[in-house]
């Protein structure tokens, strides 16, 4: 009989010849089956075993698929791992040499260790299980102790088999200010391929996230669904095969494509984790998993309120001067914020950033327009009680721009050709493979910071694709580098910025929401979701965007109407109660707006911070989505002590007469009885329910009748409510 390894707490041991290796979670199993010289396969992945049923797994039926197939022996197979060794040879053949565990803080990693029949070559295929959320990272770290460099052609991070039946997958695609649009399929035969291939941007327009139902299409709230992330932020690839067998295998990793890598003898090549969930809650039941992971583990400051801030980006795009940035200030001190961003705008000496078609890289203030230079910005915001913030784009240039003059080698372009440009006819992506480069983003965050010690918050912006394949810094031969080695030195220099900054803000922009990935954020607090603040198309973009990111990342901004994007015109209340439903911030003039409006804003702020540890810190369970076509969306938080949680209802569509559906409520505690608030009320009277209890039950069961209209002067047809509920 096989030994089972159950992987026990403050244990590390190796393996005995012969195991099957249990990973686990609170309530969750991944086994795989790793007998010491065979395959180690995947035999199951779902919800936890008990110790009876682990033992009878086999003689239920398996995948038995490879947990890391290479390509050479099987060749028709789709594989996780292709490479041409040193001696030419392109098949490789892995057996299991060890298996090892360890125990981290609050996870458990185990190491498969898989070696090449012949040749030296080792892959050691990682998983740390979380032991408090239902999390299991895993990745491969690829080993080259060849005399001389193999050729690495597909390097995947992990596989997975999913069985048969009535599967569909949930992504997320769009273009700039459309970003994170839902997509459901339908795995069908063939092959289903999601990838970026942006080179900066990898969010933009597919997304390296994914959930998988296993039990037809996907239900909010009920189903067994596996989510899984791709922790990274550049060139992805996922894959869906679906043979004519009983599984379809799912694939996931850096895209391959232009980015053959030679490993080197000694060399080991970490993949990027892919983070696999796996919950019957539905949806939802994931991305409440997806959430609570990534507050605790993988973002910036994920335990900590975010500031409501006002971004001056809307309000006066390039204009920007000391004067009205005060009034700006003033302003959104005067409404209850806590912090003001000045974006784009405020730098460059010799060229002036007027526009965007010149001065990235010329990181000094432009003295014409700020003749106190940042610190007498930062001094004003302190004046007024509120914090102060900056936009930088540091990995980009323009070809107008003394960094360009100085450093023309350090764009990324093709030998021999001019460089390709992009926004404003002359922007320039900065080679971030090069230490130099990277030494010299280090120094822009720097000398910011170290010049101006009170500035509490970045903006980091990203406007532009890798669009011509060529580093003036690696050697010729290893120019299929550029892509990885990109992303590589942006780490190292993230790194050295968090150890040096640990507490500042930092947000990732990336033309909107360009840059919307767990890769980033463990050095991110949070992202742009999109350029669009259109409340409507938002309510649809952050949708989208909840499935794998929590509230407390997603920037979500009050703008001005007609909305800059769409031009179109929605009530003051709507899109407070949407922006609400994110971090909430400002993104617009306050100068133009009426003292009526800023009132309404004052109001809203000062409700939100009620709310915030709720929404910023709650689990999210969305209720009825806006892709169902029933014209109105609504999603909820829940504290996890279930003592408090926040309703949102938004009409998507208005037409005469129609009928929406009663909402029922869930995440609440049946037993407990809340009572209900509306938050930003406009309308002349209160609901019906205002200031009444009802049991959880009561609420999840029947659910309240939410009025379709608001009924208040001056409203518009997109109405909206936020109901506020708190346990007796
Ligand atoms: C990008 C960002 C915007 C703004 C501008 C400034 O488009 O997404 O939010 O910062 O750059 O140029």
């Amino acid at each position: 009989m096989k030994r089972i390894i159950t992987i026990l707490a403050a244990l590390a041991f190796s393996a005995s010849a012969f195991a099957q290796v249990h990973i686990t979670t609170p309530t969750t199993s991944l086994v795989i089956s790793a007998d010491k010289g065979k395959d180690a396969r995947y035999l199951y992945y779902g919800k936890r075993l008990s110790d009876n049923d682990l033992n009878n797994l086999s003689s239920s039926g398996t995948s038995k698929m490879n947990i890391y197939p290479a390509y050479g022996f099987n060749c028709t197979d789709e594989f996780c791992l292709s490479l041409t060794h040193a001696d030419g040879n392109m098949s490789t053949v892995l057996k299991v040499e060890d298996v090892q565990t360890s125990q981290e803080s609050n996870s458990v990693v185990t190491r498969i260790v898989l070696k090449d029949t012949v040749y030296p070559f080792y892959v050691t295929v990682c998983y740390r299980a979380y032991q408090d959320v239902d999390m299991i990272e895993t990745w491969t770290e690829i080993e080259n102790k060849e005399k001389k460099a193999v050729m690495l052609t597909r390097f995947d991070s992990a596989c997975l088999p999913l069985r048969v039946g009535d599967t569909w997958v949930s992504h997320l695609n769009g273009k700039w200010a459309n970003e994170a649009r839902l997509v459901e399929e339908k795995l069908e035969r063939g092959i289903l391929v999601i990838q970026n291939k942006d080179g900066v941007r990898n969010a933009q327009t597919d997304h390296s996230e994914v959930m998988i139902s296993l039990d037809g299409k996907a239900q909010e709230n009920t189903g067994r669904v596996i989510g899984a992330a791709l922790c990274y932020s550049g060139n992805y690839q996922l894959r869906f095969n679906s043979p004519a067998s009983s599984y379809h295998q799912f694939f996931a990793g850096i895209c391959p494509d232009n980015s053959h890598y030679y490993l080197d003898p000694k060399e080991v090549f970490v993949t990027p984790q892919l983070a696999l969930t796996f919950s019957d809650e539905g949806l939802s039941g994931a991305s409440r998993n997806f959430h609570r992971w990534g507050r605790n583990y993988k973002m910036a400051h994920g335990n900590t309120e975010r500031k409501i801030l006002l971004n001056s980006w809307e309000g006066v795009y390039f204009d920007i001067n000391e004067a009205g940035m005060g009034q700006m200030m003033d302003d959104i001190a005067s409404m209850g914020g806590e912090l003001f961003v000045m974006d784009d705008g405020w730098f460059g000496e010799k060229y002036p950033r007027l526009n965007d078609k010149s001065s990235l890289g010329d990181w000094g203030v432009d003295k014409n327009k700020l003749p106190g230079g940042v610190a007498a910005l930062v001094r004003m915001a302190t004046e007024k009680g509120i914090r102060f913030g900056i936009w930088i784009e540091p990995e980009m240039t323009n070809t107008v721009s003394e960094l360009y003059e100085k450093h023309p080698d350090w764009i990324i372009k093709a030998p021999q050709r001019d460089p390709v440009t992009g926004r404003g006819g002359s922007q320039l992506v900065l080679d971030m493979s090069n230490p130099q480069v990277q030494d010299f983003v280090f120094k822009v965050v720097d000398d910011i910071m170290s010049e101006n010690p009170g500035i509490d918050y970045i903006k980091w912006d990203a406007n532009m694709s890798i669009q011509n394949h060529g580093s003036q810094y690696l050697p010729k031969d290893r120019q299929s580098h550029l892509y990885i080695e990109y992303h590589r030195g942006f780490a190292k220099t993230c790194d050295r910025i968090r150890a040096k900054y640990p507490d500042v803000t930092i947000q990732a922009c990336a033309s909107g929401g360009g840059r919307a990935n767990w890769g980033i954020m463990p050095w991110f607090d949070e992202f742009w979701v999109s350029d669009n603040t259109d409340a409507l198309q938002r309510i649809y973009m952050q949708w989208g965007t909840s499935y794998f990111f929590p509230a407390i990342a997603m920037a979500s901004h009050i703008s001005a109407v007609p909305n800059h994007q769409t031009n179109r015109v929605t009530s003051l209340k709507f899109r407070i109660d949407v922006a609400m439903s994110g971090r909430l911030g400002m993104e617009i003039q306050p100068k133009n707006m009426t003292d009526r409006e800023k009132e309404i804003c004052r109001n809203a702020i000062a409700e939100y911070k009620k709310i915030r540890p709720v929404v910023q810190f709650g689990d999210i369970y969305r209720l009825v989505s806006p892709y169902e076509g029933k014209n109105m969306a609504s999603l909820m938080y829940c504290t996890q002590d279930k003592k408090q949680a926040v309703f949102y209802w938004w009409k998507t569509e208005t037409m005469h007469g129609e009928q929406f559906p009663r909402v029922r409520m869930a995440g609440l505690d049946p037993d407990k009885t809340y009572t209900v608030h509306e938050l930003n009320r406009i309308d002349k009277n209160p609901l019906k329910f205002e200031g009444k209890s009802f049991t959880g039950r009561f609420l999840m069961d029947n659910g309240l009748e939410i009025p379709y209209t608001n009924n208040a002067d001056n409203t518009f047809d997109w109405s909206s409510r936020v109901l506020h509920l708190v346990a007796e």
